[in-house]
């Protein structure tokens, strides 16, 4: 997709300040913005399950040849209620929720674990489309997460064993010797599961869906879980 079909107008980037050396003072940002005009959501349009629209949406990012379609942001919050993001990619979805795979002794793992609730975001840009989600998140099951773990490249695997994810390490040489001492460890038969690898499964109680407008006269619904199934409330953008 070009910039003019995706009507990106960029203005005075670069065009430095007349004085100034410090990070951020010599680079004009704020022209930087685009009109959203790819689509729209009526109320018609969006069905009683948002499990629905957001396949649809989900197969519309992979068909576009986004980069990490799968891609999402996941937020927790530790004991102080200080907010953690970063990105992960979904594995699954269904009825019961989103699955991810991760280290279940990282920081995102522990925060889970002391009952952080969680908040999905993915930001597909090119199409001009988020989709917001909160829910409870629970951990996978032995199973379900051996039969991804078997799924995966062999050096993934290998990965999974090196990395104590989220723990402060002194080198990056620490972690290619660990891989090499993995790689000949394991150098026949099948790689064991790590028993500090595993996934996750993020109940949603909530999904919002965002499309860019004209005029940022953009569509926002909002489903919230009822004890009936789905409210459907539009937002103000
Ligand atoms: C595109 C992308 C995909 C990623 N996918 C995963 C993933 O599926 N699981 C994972 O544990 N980390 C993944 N990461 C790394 C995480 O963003 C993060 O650095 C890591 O999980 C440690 O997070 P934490 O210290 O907050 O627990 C990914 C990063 C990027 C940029």
């Amino acid at each position: 997709m070009s910039d003019s079909e995706n009507n990106q107008v960029i203005d005075k980037v670069g065009a430095a300040p007349a004085s100034g050396s410090e990070a951020g003072v010599a680079m004009e940002i704020s022209g930087i913005r685009r009109s959203y005009e790819r689509g729209s959501l009526r109320r018609e349009d969006m069905p009683g399950d948002p499990l629905i629209l957001f396949e649809k949406w989900l197969k519309e990012a992979v068909d576009a040849s986004l980069a990490d379609p799968t891609g999402m942001v996941v937020a927790t919050v530790d004991g102080q209620g200080m907010p953690f993001q970063r990105s992960v990619l979904l594995k699954k979805f269904d009825h019961r929720g989103f699955v991810f795979f991760t280290n279940l002794s990282s920081r995102k793992a522990r925060q889970i674990d002391a009952g952080s609730p969680v908040s999905l975001l993915f930001p597909w840009y090119p199409l001009e489309r988020q989709v917001h989600i909160q829910g409870r998140a629970s951990k996978l099951g032995s199973l379900e997460v051996m039969s991804y773990f078997a799924s995966r490249p062999r050096d993934s695997q290998i990965g999974a064993w090196v990395s104590h994810q989220s723990s402060v390490i002194s080198a990056r040489s620490v972690l290619e010797s660990k891989f090499a001492e993995m790689k000949e460890r394991f150098r026949e038969g099948r790689i064991p599961l790590p028993s500090f690898w595993g996934g996750y499964r993020v109940e949603h109680c909530s999904v919002e869906f965002w499309q860019g407008g004209r005029n940022r006269l953009h569509d926002r619904f909002l489903y919230t879980r009822s004890d009936s199934g789905w409210n459907i409330d539009r937002l103000a953008p």
